[in-house]
């Protein structure tokens, strides 16, 4: 097993108050790892650091280390950092333009490619990845306002595949679509886990434990327990974590 994240006494503050206590973990090349947890308990901050969405938000600072195969991420050029480590939202928002257009704008924008015959093939990989292709490859042309939510979702998802990333972030991606379009995105992460490592925040311990190898809680800032999903659903070591996956409280 490979560390693809590892991060090292992370704490991470709003002002002085503190968002993320003493945080340390390993994210393994390859898995996916959910991130469970009631509301304010630092799930977003968390993802938010690992690309440094944070950086930009004045009340915002850290302590501690967070090392991307062996290099730390504070000190990475941020553009490097984002082509490694993609990340998607609660609300899909594709860019009011075609789906081909969607999935090829960050990889133009970033100066990756530049041959019409390589953009065509990377669009068909990130949307059959993105397990969208065979809905959508008779109207690539067509405004992607124009599908589904779920379909959105998916086409953002593609999007992130097209800068090739390493590690792909998702904070509650599933929270406004319906069960069908659920199902999809699910079926979607499964299949991405062979290419890349995926970090999944969800409010919804059902979706951790169909998809996740392994399963974090936090509450409250702190991580509570993590361990493979199976055994943390099934015999959780701590109280809190039994009385959160059981419904008790959250
Ligand atoms: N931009 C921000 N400014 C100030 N406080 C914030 C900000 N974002 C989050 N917080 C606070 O940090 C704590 C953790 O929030 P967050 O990481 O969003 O938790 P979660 O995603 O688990 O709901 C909460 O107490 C929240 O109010
Ligand atoms: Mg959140």
């Amino acid at each position: 097993m490979v560390d693809k994240i590892k991060v090292e006494n992370l704490s991470c503050y709003y002002d002085k108050k503190c968002a993320l206590e003493s945080l340390n973990i390993s994210i393994v090349q390859n898995e996916i790892l959910s991130i469970i947890g009631p509301a304010n308990s630092g799930k977003t901050t968390f993802l938010r650091t690992l690309n440094r969405m944070n950086d930009f938000d004045k009340t915002y600072s850290r302590k501690g280390k967070v090392y991307l195969v062996g290099d730390n991420i504070f000190d990475m050029n941020m553009e490097n950092l984002r082509k490694r480590v993609g990340m998607l939202f609660a609300m899909p928002i594709p860019l009011p333009m075609s789906i081909y257009e969607n999935v090829v704008y960050a990889p133009k924008r970033l100066g990756l490619i530049s041959k019409k015959s390589e953009l065509e093939t990377i669009v068909e990989q990130a949307l059959k990845d993105a397990s969208l292709w065979d809905e959508v490859k008779d109207r690539l042309d067509s405004s992607a306002m124009k599908i589904s939510g779920g379909q959105q979702q998916r086409l953002c998802i593609a999007r992130i595949l097209a800068i090739n990333p390493e590690v792909i972030l998702f904070d509650e991606p599933c929270s406004g679509l319906d069960p069908i379009s659920t199902a999809k995105v699910e079926e979607s992460m499964i299949e991405l886990k062979r290419k890349y490592t995926i970090v999944l925040v969800t409010n919804n311990v059902k979706q951790a434990s169909r998809v996740s190898d392994r399963t974090a809680f936090f509450l409250m800032g702190k991580l509570v327990e993590i361990d493979k999903t199976d055994r943390l659903f099934v015999s959780p070591k701590e109280k809190q974590t039994e009385d959160y996956i059981t419904g008790r409280f959250g």
